[in-house]
């Protein structure tokens, strides 16, 4: 079932609304048109009740001025591209240093400000979507984005991707949710897998130094589950620039899921799946309760973690990273799959 309600308006006026799709077991998923935004998922725990797992914001002010991207859509370039620069068969573009006046991060934050277009597919599916035009951001090509996400019976949101531009150019897309599967206080005690043997380390400005570390005997290493907050403190030079965790890790190929989070506590289960070769771990470093977030609570450092499944950061620029430029027609096309269930 989906259901429509007015969510609110813009500083500049635009309307924005909020999509609620619900399946027969009463998991809940809350998506405004504002960023193609997740902003809630109402999931149950081990005893049935349900919570908001989802860290963020309750109103459109929130969301438009305090926003570190909770729940968003990314794109039309996630995560950053050093000096906002790259090129193209010989052409160079200059894009939107958004991040302290050097980096390019989230595209400019484009398609997270932008209000997309909904239609419900079916009872289960919404579909989103997004024209960017030529230049956007400093972007080359006009970009038709289109994302559907649809809640299945056993409690599967399924992200669907796509995408196709004009014009030859760079397409990294994903959201930006931070799950807390408590729905409240820190995520240090959740226990996280990560199936990555590798990931890439960052320099002084998070951009990845070129190098796929192995994960072995370093605090990056989650392809055992354990607490997210045993080695975020540690005494290692990537955690000390991030801050936490704040990373890209290579995932190994397989069907399994890419990343595995669980709360003790509540018992509630997040699985991952993806068909991008990268996710970041972002453990909400840089949060530290001065912004007020739902219900009148503070977001406090580490309020949630983001899996952002993604093509590793800065492709353009690092010829040795899987490469996400499409040429003019060519269709860019993902899936990540974020489900629920308990233990
Ligand atoms: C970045 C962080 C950043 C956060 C919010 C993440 O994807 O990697 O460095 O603080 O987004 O902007």
């Amino acid at each position: 079932m989906i259901v429509k309600n007015i969510f609110g308006t813009t500083a500049d006026g635009r309307a924005v609304d909020c999509y609620t799709l619900k399946n027969s077991s009463g998991m809940a998923v809350d998506i405004i048109t504002y960023g193609a935004t997740i902003n809630s998922i109402y999931a149950a725990d081990k005893d049935g009740v349900f919570a908001d797992v989802l860290a963020g914001f309750d109103t459109i002010d929130g969301h438009e001025n305090h926003s570190d991207y909770e729940g968003m859509t990314v794109g039309r370039y996630a995560n950053r591209i050093a000096n906002g620069k790259f090129s193209i068969d010989g052409i160079e573009y200059e894009v939107e240093k958004n991040e302290k006046g050097i980096t390019c991060l989230h595209g400019g934050a484009e398609l997270s400000t932008a209000v997309w277009k909904a239609i419900i597919i079916d009872d289960n599916s919404l579909e989103m979507s997004y024209t960017s035009p030529d230049g956007a951001m400093g972007f080359p090509g006009k970009v038709d984005f289109r994302v559907v996400f649809t809640l299945h019976e056993d409690n599967a949101l399924k992200i669907e991707y796509n995408a196709v531009s004009d014009k030859k150019t760079v397409i990294n897309m994903t959201n930006h949710a931070y799950f807390n599967l408590a729905g409240k206080g820190d995520v240090l005690g959740h226990e996280l897998m990560i199936n990555a043997d590798a990931y890439t380390p960052i320099d002084e400005n998070s951009i990845p130094t070129g190098e796929i570390r192995p994960v072995e005997g370093t605090p990056f290493d989650f392809r055992q589950s354990k607490a997210i907050g045993r080695d975020i403190a540690a005494d290692d030079e990537q955690i000390k620039i991030g801050r936490g965790y704040d990373h890209n890790f290579c995932l190994n190929d397989g069907d399994g899921p890419a990343a595995v989070a669980y709360d003790p506590e509540s018992g509630r289960v997040l699985e991952v799946f993806t068909d991008l070769c990268g996710v970041q771990l972002y453990t909400g470093n840089f949060l530290d309760g001065t912004i007020t977030g739902k219900k009148g609570n503070p977001l406090i450092q580490h309020a949630g973690f983001c899996l952002e499944t993604q093509y590793y950061p800065n492709t353009p620029n690092m010829p040795e990273f899987p490469q996400c430029t499409f040429d003019a027609g060519e269709k860019f096309k993902s899936c990540t799959v974020f489900k629920f269930s308990v233990k």
